[in-house]
Order: structure tokens, then C-alpha cells, then sequence
């Protein structure tokens, strides 16, 4: 008998912890990670175990990072008395607490306006409206305010950016909570915040060898901030997934690349990373088919993309072709590049971006990866058109 060595048992585990992976094993296990924002450990965490999943099929996976710079409000508000009251950090403020006595500026913060008050070391409190964020915010400067406040016009949240960074803690807070603002009393500003490069990395998931895809299938893998993304976008990475295993024994395998971009949330960065970095296979490529939000059925599959891609779907698949694409996700960067595209997608959820996005429907994954197989069979029979 001979003694398995011990890579062959370490191989032999990770086919067991992937043997009967699924689309409802993946949705599972990555949403279980929590909101896969770009930086965080959730959305490493969830790259690591769908890489393993590459592998475990039998692709070769490959790492691909990307920086960019990124503002966060890590939880940002104020206190006055024993209350505390939320708000939003303005982008380019700089982090701290404050606790001084709030001022309220009459108008909208004009020069004129904090003339006829002194907020020298104190927190100035501004409406919202007739200048810009960063004017007000230099007036409230000028003026030795050590914090500022804005008030949105109305009951809502308000995210506001100034364009540059400022040596000055603000924040945005609603029409309500500006409204119990005491003029006078000393209040606690806590702006926190971080401001810094953020590091993406996208997963390249082919056959070993394969270095001129025909085929790229792509789904952008983070998520916004509170958001599990189950939605947006972990159906479409899972798409990608089901596609990766059930071509996998298949001629198909050897023309495709799997690719599941990071930061699409953050400006499609994955995607225009990728662009940039491998023109000459980007120049290479057929079509890239691209999934975002395929797991809820807001309205039934839909694909929009190039002309003849998209008759393509409708003839084979019975899809509803439409123009033009509804919001942005990472074909973008690829038709920028006059590469043919086709994006999936079933419309925008009531929890799109919100902490409800907690479901995906295993079955609607299905029913796309499907309709993109019939659809890809299609597009490689028919000869490559001249010129390209
Ligand atoms: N998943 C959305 C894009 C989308 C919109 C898919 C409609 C399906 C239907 C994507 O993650 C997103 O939120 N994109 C942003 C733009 C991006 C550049 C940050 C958008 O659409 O506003
Ligand atoms: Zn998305």
C-alpha cells in the first residue's frame, strides 16, 4: 500500500472542501464574510475562498492589484448635552473631536454672515445652499472656527464633499437634527474619518496556458459600505463561478478568462485596472459578458451591450435587448476599449446599496448562466467579422 504523501492529502482536502460547492454553498459562505467593501478584511476573505474555489475546479488563478484613493466616514456625530446625534462627515474634512460652544452663522456662511458672529474656537453652525461646501467651509476658516457644521435642506442624510482637503473637522447633518442645534451650548464634534490609498485586487481565474481569451466573464465581487451585496454583487461573482464549473471539462474553458473585479463600487478601479494593464489581450477578446445584480428578479433577465450581442440574445435566449445600459458596472471600461460587451442584469432592487441586500436567488443565477452559455456557443461559431 503506499502512504499518501503529504501534499497529495493537503490536494486531496481541498477537492473534499470544494466537492459539492454550488451556487447556494458560494452565496453561503461569502455572505457570511459580511459587506466585501475594497481594503477590508470581509472582501479578502471572500476572495480568498472563491480563488479556492478556482482552484479546487482546476483553473490557475492570478492576483492582480490596483491603488486608489479613497475618503471614509468610519462613524462620525455629534453630542449636545447626553444625546447624540448623527451626521456625515464632508469628504476632504479632516478627522478629530472638538468640544466647544456651537455658533449658529445666520444665512448660508457668507463672508457678511460670519461677520455678525465670532466662532473664533468655536464650532460654526451653517445652512446649507447659495455658496459651495468649500467656500463655506474657507469663510468659517477665515473666520477661526475650530469646526463647522452644515445643515441639509431638507429631513435627509447629505453627503457632501468639499474637493480638497481641509485642516477643518466638518460635518453635514439633517434638517431635524439641525433644527435641535442649541445656539450657545457647548456641543462635541467627532468627526472620524480615514483618507488614504486603497489597495483592490482582482482574481484571474483560466486554464493553465491560456494567456489569449477569447471570452471574458467578469462580476465585480465588493460592495458598498453596510451593504452584504448579496445582489449587488455576489449573484453575478457567483454567475461567474457556475460558469467556471460548468464549462470547466469543456473546449470553452480553454478560450475564457474568469474575472472577478474589486472596487467597481469604488469607480469600476478593477475593471479600468484591468483594461489598462493587458491591452494586447483586451485587443484579443471576442466579447466580455458582464453580471451585476442577476439574483433578484426586479424585472426578467435583460442585456444591453453591442448591437449584434444583443440580437444574439434575444434569438437564442428570448432575452429583452435594451438601450441604453442602465447604470455603470464593468463592461464599461472593456466597450471604451471597442471590445463587444453584453451586460446581465435583472434590474435595480429596493435594497440595492442598502443592508437588505441579504438575498439572491440561486435559481435566477442559474437560469443566467444558461442563458450565457447558449449565448457564447452562438457568438464562437459565427465567424469574426472583417476588420477586427
Ligand atoms: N450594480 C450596480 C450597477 C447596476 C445598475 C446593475 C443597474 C444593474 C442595474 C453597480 O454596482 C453600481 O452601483 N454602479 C454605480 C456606478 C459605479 C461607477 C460606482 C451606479 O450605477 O450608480
Ligand atoms: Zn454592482
Amino acid at each position: 500500500m503506499q502512504i499518501p504523501t503529504l501534499g497529495a492529502t493537503l490536494a486531496a482536502l481541498v477537492l473534499v472542501s470544494s466537492a459539492g460547492a454550488d451556487v447556494e454553498s458560494d452565496l453561503r459562505t461569502v455572505l457570511n464574510f459580511g459587506p466585501r467593501v475594497t481594503g477590508t478584511a470581509a472582501n479578502e476573505q471572500a476572495r480568498g475562498y472563491l480563488e479556492a474555489q478556482f482552484r479546487a475546479l482546476g483553473y490557475d488563478t492570478r492576483r492582480e492589484a490596483f491603488s486608489y484613493p479613497r475618503f471614509d466616514d468610519l462613524g462620525s456625530d455629534l453630542r449636545q448635552g447626553n444625546q447624540t446625534l448623527s451626521g456625515r462627515a464632508l469628504e476632504g474634512s479632516t478627522g478629530g473631536e472638538v468640544r466647544a460652544r456651537a455658533v449658529r452663522v445666520p444665512g448660508t456662511g457668507t463672508p457678511e454672515d460670519f461677520r455678525a458672529v465670532n466662532v473664533r474656537g468655536l464650532i460654526a453652525v451653517v445652512q446649507r445652499g447659495q455658496l459651495s461646501f468649500l467656500q463655506k467651509a474657507k469663510n468659517a476658516q477665515a473666520a477661526g472656527a475650530a469646526g463647522l457644521i452644515i445643515i441639509n435642506s431638507e429631513a435627509k442624510e447629505l453627503q457632501g464633499r468639499f474637493g480638497e482637503r481641509l485642516a477643518l473637522p466638518a460635518l453635514a447633518v439633517t434638517s431635524t437634527t439641525g433644527a435641535a442645534l442649541r445656539d450657545g451650548q457647548e456641543i462635541q464634534l467627532r468627526v472620524r474619518v480615514r483618507d488614504g490609498e486603497v489597495r483592490g485586487v482582482n482574481v484571474v481565474a483560466f486554464k493553465s496556458g491560456v494567456s489569449r481569451p477569447e471570452v471574458l466573464f467578469g462580476a465585480h465581487m465588493d460592495s458598498v459600505f453596510r451593504a452584504p451585496g448579496a445582489n449587488d454583487n455576489l449573484s453575478g461573482t457567483v454567475a461567474v463561478m457556475e460558469l467556471a464549473r460548468r464549462t470547466v471539462n469543456t473546449p470553452l474553458a480553454a478560450r475564457s478568462y474568469f474575472v472577478l473585479f474589486d472596487g467597481e463600487e469604488d469607480g469600476l478601479r478593477g475593471s479600468r485596472a484591468f483594461v489598462k494593464d493587458h491591452p494586447a489581450l483586451v485587443q484579443g477578446l471576442r466579447t466580455m459578458f458582464n453580471f451585476d445584480m442577476v439574483g433578484v428578479n426586479v424585472s426578467p433577465l435583460n442585456v444591453t451591450g453591442e448591437r449584434l450581442l444583443v440580437e444574439t440574445a434575444k434569438q437564442v435566449a428570448g432575452l429583452p435587448g435594451s438601450f441604453p445600459a442602465e447604470g455603470g458596472s464593468d463592461q464599461v471600461p472593456f466597450d471604451q476599449a471597442g471590445v463587444p460587451t453584453l451586460f446581465f442584469h435583472r434590474g435595480l432592487d429596493a435594497n440595492y446599496h442598502q443592508p437588505g441586500d441579504v438575498l439572491a436567488d440561486p435559481a435566477l443565477i442559474r437560469a443566467t448562466v444558461d442563458a450565457a452559455l447558449g449565448i457564447v456557443d452562438v457568438v464562437l461559431k459565427t465567424p469574426v467579422p472583417a476588420g477586427r
